[in-house]
């Protein structure tokens, strides 16, 4: 499901996670054809906010009709957002973006049951992990990090192995990062996917690269029009052997999730 238009989403609860952090949850026409990793645009009723703010897809429930999002109060945008109350609109454009690739995607059902898979999240690139973590098969491992306060850890928990969690502040979990959690484990995983902070992306695909992983990442670019259409979110991306051998794609468009080896972190 691509809507090409705005549509109209109702607000059925938008509240307080943490003092910065918040879910809302969203009835829409249809959740079908939604991706982990997608995300959706969506716009201020202020009128001097004419651009719309990204937010990744945490949940997406077929049967209720519901997008889940969890976000962060930044800026005026989401300032607007997290004093919406239950039961008013709020227009949205989405799905958007190229989410991650489920196993059944890659034609293997046998083997995956077995299999280790690592999510690796931080800060707000958690949400977009959880509805991955539902859809994959495996053994799913999750490694999440945060400064100081943990968010959706019990959710994790009903789909996933395993989650540990790490805060930089040691509030929660181990006093660190995911990449301390990454290297006190004895991880062997068939494949990585991670969402976070570029210094942490650029981290794990470091790791990863070393033991010849197979990985997703999913990038958080500043975004404009979030369709592809401007030209504000590219990043430089690997497209053969050669040094020369690079290109610029769209993180809306081409994006969010790229392949762990095209990435190339300035
Ligand atoms: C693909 C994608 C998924 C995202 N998912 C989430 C999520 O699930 N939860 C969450 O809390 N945040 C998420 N973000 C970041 C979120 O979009 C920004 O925090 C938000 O747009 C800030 O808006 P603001 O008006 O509060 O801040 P301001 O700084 O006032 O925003 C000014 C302008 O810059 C843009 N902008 C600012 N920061 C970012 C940013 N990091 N990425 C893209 N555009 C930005 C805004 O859209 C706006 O147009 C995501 C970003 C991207 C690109
Ligand atoms: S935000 Fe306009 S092309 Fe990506």
């Amino acid at each position: 499901m691509v809507h090409k238009s705005i549509e109209k989403a109702l607000i059925l609860k938008n509240q307080a996670l943490t003092p910065e952090i918040h879910e809302m949850v969203l009835g829409v026409k249809t959740t079908l054809g939604v991706t982990p990793g997608q995300f959706i645009n969506l716009y201020c009723k202020d009128g001097s906010r004419l651009l719309p703010r990204p937010i990744s897809i945490s949940e997406a429930d077929e049967k209720g009709g519901t997008l889940r999002l969890i976000y962060k109060v930044l800026g005026k945008g989401t300032e607007e957002f997290a004093n919406l109350q239950k039961y008013e609109e709020i227009d949205y454009l989405g799905p958007l973006g190229k989410g991650f690739t489920l196993e059944k995607d890659d034609g293997k059902t046998e083997t995956q049951e077995t299999q280790e898979i690592l999510i690796i999240g931080g800060g707000v690139g958690v949400p977009p992990l959880l509805e991955l973590s539902k859809q994959l098969k495996g053994k799913k491992r999750v490694l999440l990090g945060f400064e100081k306060e943990s968010i959706l850890i019990e959710d994790f928990k009903k789909v996933a192995t395993e989650v540990a969690v790490a805060t930089t502040t040691g509030d929660e979990g181990i006093k660190g990062t995911v990449m301390d959690l990454l290297e006190q484990g004895a991880y062997a995983p068939k494949k990585i996917y991670s969402c976070g902070p570029k210094g942490m992306l650029k981290a794990v695909q470091a790791w990863g690269r070393e033991r010849n992983i197979p990985m997703e990442l999913s990038l958080e670019e500043r975004m404009a029009c979030g369709i592809g259409a401007c030209l504000v979110c590219t990043c430089k991306t690997k497209e053969g052997p050669h040094e020369e051998d690079w290109s610029y794609k769209r993180v809306c468009k081409d994006g969010p999730v790229f392949k762990g080896d095209e990435v190339m972190f300035e």
